[in-house]
């Protein structure tokens, strides 16, 4: 029988008494799936959950996206990337260093608007004693507690995403902190247009959708003023009292909604040892009429 205990007044729900490497049945995915959706970030701890079987669960949801990093797959599951500061034993990279990861972001703003609605799911392999924990706030309270005044204005405007935009921002920063990309790369980010404040395709509920570190454009604002605002909207989502923040332990596994809620790693210096978690994304499809409602 499952249980739901909700984390925080704004989002997060653990759920206990499921065991995700057997088969899970309809009626439980569906309890899974609405609490996904009404709390936006699950927490399922003490799972014991080979790469494949998280890949499985992941296809209930969506259609998985694989990650470029082909070196990081998990062996024979490409669904699944290695993410953390873990080595092989010649003293290379067995694992994707997220060193873009401790900012606020969607794991979806590169992706076009039909396509934003996704899961991102983290399995806790390992985990240091201290540093790498994950946070999430809501972009559905983000907005609802904006001025009314404001929440009108936002409602108008679109904001321009764009991937290439962050990674040439953390290489000018910090050289080897991204990898640099070709010009066919490049070309595989293009500039993706979405409504600042988006209605979530399943719950109907307005979200505020923005990643300030790939904004170029917000309405007919110049890029800086741009910028400012989208930091200035995720300052307001991120007040700390709206934050979430989940401690890993082995055998965890989050998921997310990338549009109900916005997340960031903390920084990437694990003072106390390996960090190893297996990734996988999906997109999420809504039925016709839901993203009609949402593109409206
Ligand atoms: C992510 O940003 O998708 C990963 C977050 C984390 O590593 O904590």
């Amino acid at each position: 029988m499952l249980q739901l205990k909700p984390l925080h007044p704004d989002l997060g729900v653990e759920i206990s008494g499921c065991d995700l490497s057997k088969p899970v049945s309809e009626a439980d995915f569906q309890t899974i799936k609405d609490a996904f959706f009404r709390y936006s970030v699950v927490v399922i701890h003490d799972q014991k959950l080979p790469a494949e079987a998280q890949a499985s669960f992941l296809r209930r949801f969506g259609i998985p996206k694989i990650s470029q990093r082909k070196e990081f797959h998990a062996p024979g599951v490409p669904e699944i990337g290695r993410l953390g500061n873990t080595k092989n034993p010649d003293g290379t990279p067995s694992a994707f260093l997220d060193r873009h990861g401790n900012l606020w972001h969607s794991d979806t703003a590169s992706d076009e608007q039909e396509r934003i609605l996704g899961v991102t799911m983290l399995y806790c392999v390992s985990t240091p004693t201290s540093g790498g924990d994950t946070m999430f706030t809501s972009s559905v309270k983000a907005f609802d507690t904006l001025p009314p005044d404001q929440r009108s204005e936002l409602r108008q405007l679109t904001v321009v995403h764009n991937f290439n935009k962050h990674n040439d921002g953390l290489l000018a920063k910090n050289p080897g902190s991204a990898m640099p990309l070709s010009a066919e790369d490049r070309a595989k980010w293009p500039d993706r247009e979405h409504n600042l404040v988006c209605i979530h395709p399943v719950t109907g509920k307005s979200c505020l959708f923005v990643t300030p570190t790939l904004v170029k454009k917000i309405g007919d604002h110049a890029e800086t003023e741009s910028e400012k605002l989208a930091e200035e909207l995720v300052a307001h989502a991120t007040r700390p009292e709206a934050v979430l923040r989940h401690k890993w332990r082995s055998g965890d596994l989050v998921f997310w909604d990338n549009v109900a809620a916005m997340h960031s790693a903390s920084p990437a210096n694990y003072e106390g040892g390996e960090r190893l978690m297996h990734r996988g994304y999906a997109y999420i499809e809504a039925s016709a009429e839901q993203k009609a409602a949402s593109a409206a």
